[in-house]
C-alpha cells in the first residue's frame, strides 16, 4: 500500500476531537553518544516446535521417513496402495532395517499386482507434497526384497484432487540386501499445488522392506539435505546476528533419555536414530548439529550453542559432581566438533561429515530455563560446565539460564512471554540494570497476541520492547524472539503467536517479523542521548547513530489509536531536509498477515522533505516508524 493511502486509512473515521494526542517532544544530542549498541543485538532463536524443521525449514517432503513416532514405531502418514485388483498389506517389521541406528522398516507384502494394478505405499507428506512447474526433485530410499521377481519400484507424485501423475521415476529391481536407491522426479507444466501425495509401487507380487524414504525439492544454495528456499530468504532479510540453538525445551527433552543428544544427529542420515521431542512429534534429526552450524554459515550468523546441562523438563536432573562429568565431557566434545581443527578427534569427525573448516563460537549457553529446576541444582551445574569450558576455551562467554550463586555468570538469559500492554509498561526494564553485573541475553521474548502468527498489536508491543532493549544494548547484548516458525496447517502448531508462518508451498511474515526486520536493519552503532516528553503513554522511542553513514536513526512507536505529532529537536545539528521514513502500521491492532493474505501489513518506505535541526513529524496511529536522518 502506498503511504498516502495508508495514512488515509489510518485517519479515516476519527472524530476531530480525538484526531491527535498532545504533541510530544523528542530532544536529541547528536554530539553525545551515551553507549555502544551491541552489534549482535538482534538474532534468532530456534528449536523443533510447530514443525519448525520437519515440515518446515528442513526441506524433506516425506513425513515419517523412518517409521517412528514419539510413541514408538509407527506407520503414521503412510497408507497402502492397491490399484485395480492389487492386494497388499504393510506393517512395521522390527527385525530388519538398513543400519544399527534404524533397526526397523516398513514391510510391504504384495499378494497380487500387475501393470495398471500396482501395489505399494503412499505418503501424504507434511500436509501435502508440494509441486511447482518445471522443477526437479531428488529422492532416495533404502530397500530390500525377498525375491528380485518383485521387479522395479515406480515412484510418482500424484495430485490428490485429479489423480493426475505430476512426475514419475523408476528404480530397477530391488536387491535382496539392504541398499540405497536414488531417483529424480521432474515436473512439467503443472500447476503449483500442495495437494499431492507420493507413491512407491510395484507391478509383481513379493515382499519389500523400505526405510529412510526421502524426497527433496530444490534447496537453499542447492545444498543436499538442505533447507527451504523461501524460509531461508525470509530469515536472510532479517539480517540476524546470531542463531540460538538447539533449544528451548527441545534441548532438555521431557526426560533425560529424551534430551538433545548431538552425537546422534551427525553423520550419514542412515546413522541417525531420530528421537522423541517434547513438542509431541518425533524428530527426524535430518537437520542435525552440523546442519545448524551450516545454517549459521549460510546466513552469516554467529552460532550460539546451548549445551545440555543435566536437567530435563519433568524435573529430572543430575547433581553437580561425578555424575555430571559425562554431560560436561559431551559438551566439550560438542564444542570440539564445532571448533576443533581436523587434528582433533571431533574436528576430524566434522571433516569426515563434510565440513573440514572449523566454526567459530563466541557464546555457549548452559541449559535452558533452569529456573524450572526445583532441586536448586543449577548453580552447581553451571559452575561445573563453566570451569571446564573456560579451561579449554577461555574466550568463550558462558551464558547462564537462571541467576546463579557462588560464581559470576558472563551473561544471563532472560525470557519474556507477554501482552503488548505488559511490554508497554515495562520498556524501562533494563534502564537501571547494574552495568557491572553479567551481560544480558533476552533469549526468548514475544508479544503473545494473535495466532498462529502475531498481529499488529503484537508488533507494537514488540517494537516498544525493542526500543527498551536497544537503548540498553550496552548491557543487553543479544536478543531473540521465540518461537520463530509455525506450520499453519491444522495440528501444526503447539505454541501460538509465532513469527513466520507457512504451509507446504507458501510462507509469510507476521507484522512482528517486519518489525524485527526493520529494527535489525536500522541498528546503528551508538545510542544517542535523547529525551522523550509525551503525555501519550503508548509512545516509545530509541535513537541511535550510524557513525559510518553520518546518520541519526530515530525509531518511534505509536501504540495508541490516535496520530502523534512529535517535535524532533536535534540541538543544532545540520540535517538533510530529505529523509527516508519506513512505516509499519495498520488501522487496528487485530489486523494481521496470514497464509492467504501474506502481505496485508508490510513496511512502506516514503520520503519527508521537512527534516531539519528542529521539525515536527506525525506518527500515524498504531504504527512503527523509523526515520533515517542524514547529517550534513
Ligand atoms: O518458545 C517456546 C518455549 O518456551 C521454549 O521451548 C522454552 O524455552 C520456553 O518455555
Amino acid at each position: 500500500m502506498r503511504l498516502e493511502k495508508f495514512a488515509a486509512v489510518l485517519l479515516a473515521g476519527l472524530p476531530l476531537a480525538v484526531m491527535a494526542q498532545q504533541p510530544a517532544t523528542l530532544t536529541i544530542d547528536t554530539a553525545k553518544p551515551i553507549a555502544a549498541v551491541s552489534p549482535t543485538l538482534y538474532g534468532l532463536m530456534t528449536e523443533e516446535i510447530n514443525y519448525s524443521y520437519d515440515g518446515g525449514l528442513y526441506a524433506e517432503l516425506v513425513n515419517n521417513r523412518t517409521f517412528q513416532s514419539n510413541r514408538g514405531p509407527s506407520t503414521a502418514d503412510w497408507t497402502i496402495l492397491e490399484n485395480g485388483d492389487a492386494r497388499a498389506t504393510m506393517a512395521i517389521d522390527k527385525t530388519t532395517g538398513p543400519s544399527e541406528a534404524l533397526p526397523l522398516s516398513l514391510k510391504l507384502t504384495v499378494d497380487t499386482a500387475a501393470a495398471k494394478s500396482e501395489a505399494g505405499i503412499v505418503n501424504s507428506g507434511y500436509w501435502g507434497i508440494p509441486v511447482r512447474p518445471s522443477e526437479q526433485y531428488h529422492g532416495s530410499f533404502y530397500a530390500k526384497t525377498d525375491s528380485v521377481s518383485i521387479g522395479a519400484v515406480t515412484i510418482r507424485i500424484i495430485n490428490n484432487d485429479t489423480g493426475a501423475t505430476e512426475a514419475t521415476a523408476t528404480v530397477p529391481t530391488l536387491s535382496t540386501e539392504w541398499k540405497r536407491y536414488e531417483y529424480t522426479l521432474k515436473t512439467g507444466a503443472v500447476t503449483a499445488s500442495a495437494a499431492n501425495h507420493l507413491t512407491l509401487s510395484v507391478e509383481h507380487p513379493g515382499t519389500a522392506w523400505f526405510s529412510l524414504v526421502s524426497l527433496f525439492p530444490p534447496t537453499y544454495q542447492n545444498t543436499p539435505n538442505g533447507n527451504r528456499i523461501d524460509l531461508m530468504q525470509k530469515l536472510a532479510a532479517m539480517h540476524p546476528a546470531f542463531l540460538r540453538f538447539p533449544g528451548g525445551n527441545y534441548l532438555e527433552g521431557d526426560h533425560i533419555n529424551e534430551r538433545y543428544e548431538w552425537k546422534k544427529t551427525i553423520g550419514s542420515l542412515v546413522d541417525r536414530p531420530t528421537h522423541p521431542s517434547p513438542w509431541n512429534y518425533h524428530s527426524s534429526d535430518g537437520l542435525g548439529l552440523l546442519e545448524f552450524f551450516e545454517w549459521c554459515e549460510d546466513l552469516h550468523m554467529q552460532p550460539l550453542l546451548a549445551v545440555y546441562a543435566g536437567y530435563s523438563m519433568r524435573q529430572e536432573h543430575v547433581d553437580a559432581g561425578v555424575g555430571l562429568e559425562p554431560y560436561v565431557q559431551d559438551a566439550l566434545d560438542e564444542i570440539e566438533y564445532a571448533t576443533g581443527s581436523t587434528s582433533t578427534k571431533w574436528g576430524a569427525i566434522r571433516a569426515k561429515d563434510g565440513h573440514p573448516a572449523p566454526f567459530h563460537i563466541n557464546y555457549i549457553e548452559v541449559g535452558n530455563e533452569d529456573w524450572f529446576d526445583k532441586s536448586g541444582s543449577y548453580s552447581g551445574r553451571y559452575a561445573q560446565f563453566y570451569k571446564a569450558i573456560k579451561a579449554a576455551y577461555p574466550d568463550i562467554q558462558i551464558i547462564a539460564t537462571a541467576p546463579v550463586t557462588g560464581i559470576r555468570a558472563d551473561v544471563v538469559d532472560d525470557h519474556f512471554y507477554r501482552s503488548a500492554q505488559e511490554f508497554f509498561n515495562d520498556v524501562h526494564h533494563y534502564d537501571k540494570t547494574d552495568r557491572n553485573g553479567p551481560k544480558v541475553m533476552v533469549g526468548e521474548w514475544v508479544t503473545r497476541e494473535g495466532s498462529p502468527t502475531t498481529n499488529m498489536g503484537a508488533a507494537l508491543g514488540d517494537a516498544a520492547w525493542m526500543t527498551g532493549m536497544e537503548r540498553n544494548s550496552d548491557i543487553v547484548v543479544l536478543a531473540s524472539y521465540a518461537p520463530l516458525f509455525v506450520n499453519v496447517n491444522p495440528g501444526g502448531m503447539q505454541w501460538p503467536s509465532d513469527l513466520i508462518g507457512y504451509d507446504a508451498l507458501n510462507s509469510y511474515g507476521s507484522p512482528s517479523y517486519y518489525a524485527q526486520a526493520m529494527f535489525s536493519t536500522h541498528l546503528g552503532d551508538h545510542v544517542l542521548d535523547s529525551k522523550l516528553d509525551a503525555t501519550n503513554p503508548r509512545l516509545f522511542d530509541s535513537v541511535t547513530v550510524d557513525s559510518k553513514h553520518h546518520r541519526v536513526i530515530v525509531k518511534l512507536v505509536n501504540g495508541s489509536s490516535q496520530p502523534q505529532a512529535v517535535s524532533i529537536n536535534l540541538s543544532g545539528a545540520k540535517v538533510h531536509s530529505n529523509a527516508h521514513v519506513t512505516t509499519l502500521g495498520a488501522p487496528t491492532t487485530e489486523a494481521t498477515n496470514s497464509i492467504t493474505d501474506p502481505t496485508r501489513i508490510v513496511p512502506v518506505v516514503s520520503t519527508i522533505s521537512n527534516a531539519a535541526s528542529t521539525f515536527t513529524h506525525t506518527v500515524p496511529r498504531y504504527s512503527i516508524q523509523i526515520l533515517d536522518l542524514d547529517l550534513n
